[in-house]
């Protein structure tokens, strides 16, 4: 079992490049089956545990995988033998319910494991579902599993009761080979919908308004293999900035949009802290006290929830009272309790999370809840006093490349240690 130790008072100085974006790269990959013929060289893959998850299900299904460099994958998807998805990785991460939509499309039938993913929250797929339907397949859940199947898939108007991100995925993976026209309404507009509808397009899909409420898919008969980059990680560019300004650093974040993370820029600058953007890069310096704000969670372009824990940190420690509230996930303030250890002063009400800041936080042991809860945690021991020993890393591990080495080449006393 690991633990990352952070050593808090640092000031961050310098420059992170940001990597691909993980929530994009882990619907590109189950999409690359959709290639019958070609393979796909897909760049800008962040090196995590859950891409390296997807890899052996991917190899499980019968793909030729050639790991070119670290983030560089060679998939060749032409001679799949199984269209079966049930194994134990399947199960313990959220986007391999992106193999439902992609074997769906290309087999007509697939069996996947339900998904897990973090635990924030009950994590419906009631509209994948209703999509995959739409469009003609049967689907059933048994034994923990969804099976899907269709003689053939004929596209079909389909409205989305909530905005999801994974069902607007799924349901647009399955479009791409179906008969006729889809149109999906009240889809999710996040950059990695984009980024996904750009590399189906590469492979050959004809998919238009992705990044609009609409999105519309004329099936094709077949896909090809491409070449193709990954878009840089919003959060993970979201969560380098926030730490800069919760440690009053100058960090210059590299290789981001500075497009997708302006609902992140807006509120560190309501805040007090200065933010200059150039082209691909974004440089967050504070020179004066920061200051409460209230957040409220919603789909892009509001302000995301997967930097809603990281900011709430930040929040603890400046003067004024915070208001946070979570729209999208029922279950995403647990870091809440592990940030009480450190001193904080917080109060949940259901989905609202009410912060007063204090004026310092005490290092202590403290549980990574979930994938940006533990993010969330290496930014409170970086502002905390003394020492913080962090547990449960492996969430970390699931979506942040190399943390401890990016933060320590910023200035960061931080160290991955071993512990039976
Ligand atoms: N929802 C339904 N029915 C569905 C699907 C979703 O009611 O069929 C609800 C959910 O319960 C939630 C809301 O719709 O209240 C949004 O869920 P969404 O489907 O957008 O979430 P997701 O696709 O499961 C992705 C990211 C999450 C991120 C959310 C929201 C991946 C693999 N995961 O999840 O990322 O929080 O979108 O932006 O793309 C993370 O990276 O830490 C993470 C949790």
């Amino acid at each position: 079992m690991e633990r990352l130790v952070v050593n808090g008072g640092c000031t961050l100085k310098g420059e992170v490049n940001i990597n691909g974006a993980k929530n994009a790269a882990v619907a590109i990959l189950p999409a690359a089956i959709l290639a019958s013929e070609g393979k796909c060289i897909i760049e800008n893959i962040p090196d995590i545990e859950d891409v390296h998850c997807l890899e052996r299900i991917l190899r499980s299904l019968g793909c030729g995988i050639n790991k070119i460099d670290d983030n560089t994958l060679e998939i060749d998807a032409s001679d799949i033998t199984s269209v079966n998805a049930c194994t134990e990785e399947v199960r313990r991460m959220r986007a391999s319910y992106y193999f439902i939509g992609g074997l769906l499309a290309r087999f007509k039938s697939a069996r996947v494991e339900l998904p897990g993913g973090c635990p924030i929250g009950v994590r419906p797929i009631d509209q994948h579902i209703k999509g995959f339907e739409a469009l003609g397949a049967e689907v059933t859940i048994e034994h923990g599993a969804v099976a899907v199947k269709a003689n053939k898939l004929i596209g079909a108007n389909i409205f989305f009761d909530v905005v999801s991100v994974g069902a607007t995925i799924n349901v647009m993976l399955a479009a791409t080979l179906a008969e006729g026209t889809t149109i999906l309404e009240n889809v999710a507009k996040e950059p990695h919908v984009v980024d996904v509808a750009n590399f189906l397009n590469s492979m050959g899909a004809d998919i238009k308004g992705a990044g609009t409420d609409i999105i519309r898919i004329k099936g094709v008969s077949a896909l090809r293999g491409c070449n193709y980059s990954v878009i840089p990680d919003q959060i993970e560019a979201g969560t380098f900035m926030i730490a800069a300004a919760a440690t009053r650093g100058d960090v210059t974040i590299t290789n981001v949009i500075p497009k997708h993370l302006e609902s992140i820029s807006a509120k560190l600058i309501e805040m007090g802290a200065i933010i200059e953007e150039g082209d691909d890069c974004i440089r967050v310096t504070v020179d004066k006290p920061l200051k409460g704000v209230n957040i409220k969670t919603a789909p892009y372009p509001g302000f995301p929830t997967d930097i809603q824990q990281p900011m709430s940190i930040l929040l603890s420690k400046v003067s004024g009272r915070s208001i946070v509230t979570e729209t999208i996930w029922e279950n995403r303030h647990k870091h809440l309790d592990e940030l009480k250890k450190m001193g904080a002063s917080v109060k949940v009400e259901g989905r609202t999370a009410i912060m007063d800041g204090v004026e310092k936080l005490t290092g202590a042991i403290v549980k990574a809840t979930d994938l940006r809860a533990g993010a969330a945690m290496v930014i409170a021991g970086l502002i905390a006093e003394g020492r913080t020993e962090i547990c449960d890393i492996e969430h970390i591990d699931r979506g942040y490349p190399h943390i401890e080495r990016k933060f320590r080449e910023l200035g960061a006393d931080i160290t991955r240690i071993r512990v039976e």
